[in-house]
């Protein structure tokens, strides 16, 4: 059954659920552990380098694709040349399976709030995360809830369903993360904290740095799966693509910078490592937050936050995955979002198990977690990014006058988009293959 095209029902609607989109675990939970283990400020300079005039073409092309065509990633790239469609099923592809390993984290999230709600909180979160992420059931139960949770929005429609989901849950984010930092903020730990995060030391400046900078720029703003598309597509006609790629950057880059505010004054604090990786937000944050009498409260809200940014993004994915579904298997919206449900659980579920027992059953080395993690981040998210550059750059007759106009600065950007970040795609995906 064929259903009408939906629209974002104002501009400021289509602004909250992209950056809603774009704010998840990247820049809570993945910014601040790769900044603190890539040098700090010297990581954040690159890194808002990158995000400025690399990044904005690659987010300006799939805002414009989607404007133009109206469509899903699949049907729009084979309206632009039938033999670009499977280009628009790698994106799919890549879309699905990233629920598939971000949504055990979502399992995490939910597990946490309820483990500070109760207030029952182990003495050593560190054993206490390994033998929870090892358990069988409880940690794909909850995986499968965090994922049921968020196909009810999608499975609603984009004005009953994702817009409301984001106008409520994003203010709610923002002013917890408000709280959060300013609390940060009056820790002992604070200058030193803020000096790591804004201090450069320029010894730490090197390739792999550069090209870490990247794909994290990359896996936030949601680039190369479609889904800025698919949000794209239910742009209303008279909304300004590069203004609206800027202010996606803006939200998105303060909302890391904020995080890293609140979490590094934390760490210094309480004397942890800042590149204690992963664990910061499993381990070491909430290990801190046990040691005050207000820190249960804080804890709440810091995953209460973690749940807000994670849920809302993906909503984006499981959208990008349903557009594509209806209209390409010509189902209903609630078919189809049952439909993409179904797949990402029966992944997930091994991935959730590849903390415990499948924890030695491994594919290039890597546990199907890593795994997912790795080929979607540094290997399909650059390629796609390139195919759909290079797409745009240079077989779509004038997109770059359609899409950032025919001034000066259009002129910059198109010789930006057909050859300055096809290079740097290049370079990204083979030093991730490698
Ligand atoms: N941008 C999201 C984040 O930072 C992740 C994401 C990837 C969202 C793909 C949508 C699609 O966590």
């Amino acid at each position: 059954m064929e259903e009408k095209r939906p629209e974002w029902s104002s501009h400021i609607s289509f602004i909250i659920a992209t950056v809603g989109s774009a704010v998840g675990l990247g820049n809570i939970w993945r910014f601040p552990y790769i900044m603190g283990k890539n040098g700090g400020a010297i990581f954040l300079f690159t890194y808002l380098l990158l995000i400025a005039f690399i990044c904005i073409i690659p987010l300006c092309c799939e805002l414009g694709l989607g404007k133009i065509y109206k469509k899903d990633a699949i049907n729009t790239f084979k309206t632009i040349n039938p033999k670009y469609k499977w280009l628009g099923w790698l994106c799919i592809i890549t879309v699905t399976l990233i629920p598939c390993f971000y949504f055990v984290v979502g399992g995490w999230i939910l597990n946490y709030i309820w483990v500070f709600i109760t207030g029952q909180l182990p003495d050593n979160f560190s054993l206490y995360f390994s033998s929870f992420s090892a358990q069988a059931f409880m940690p794909c139960f909850l995986t499968i809830l965090f994922l049921i949770m968020t196909a009810i929005f999608p499975f609603r429609g984009i004005n009953d369903g994702i817009e409301k989901a984001n106008n409520l849950m994003m203010p709610l984010f923002a002013v917890m993360l408000f709280i959060l930092a300013i609390f940060a903020l009056t820790l002992p730990g604070a200058k030193e904290g803020l000096a790591f995060m804004f201090h450069p030391d320029f010894s730490r400046f090197d390739k792999t740095m550069v090209l870490t900078a990247l794909g994290q720029a990359l896996f936030t703003l949601s680039i190369g799966m479609g889904t800025i598309l698919t949000y794209g597509s239910y742009m209303k006609e008279n909304t300004k693509i590069v203004k609206s790629a800027y202010t996606l950057i803006i939200c998105d880059t303060t909302i890391a910078i904020l995080a890293g505010i609140m979490i590094f004054p934390i760490v210094f604090s309480f004397g942890v490592e800042p590149s204690a990786g992963a664990a910061l937000a499993f381990i070491s944050m909430p290990q801190m937050f046990s040691q005050f009498p207000l820190g249960v409260i804080f804890g709440l809200i810091f995953f209460a936050l973690l749940f807000f940014a994670s849920i809302t993004s993906g909503i984006s994915m499981m959208e990008t995955t349903v557009a594509a579904f209806i209209d390409n298997f010509k189902l209903s919206r609630k078919k189809s979002t049952l439909l993409a449900t179904v797949i990402i659980g029966l992944i997930s579920i091994p991935a959730s198990l590849s903390f415990g027992i499948l924890s030695n059953f491994k594919i290039f080395d890597k546990t199907i977690f890593d795994l997912l993690d790795y080929s979607t981040s540094n290997i399909f998210l650059p390629f796609n990014t390139l195919l759909i550059c290079l797409i745009a750059g240079w077989c779509i007759p004038n997109f770059w006058k359609k899409v950032f106009g025919e001034s000066f600065f259009g002129g910059v950007f198109n010789i930006l988009l057909k050859f300055i970040v096809p290079f740097v795609l290049i370079c990204v995906l083979i030093s991730g293959i490698y």
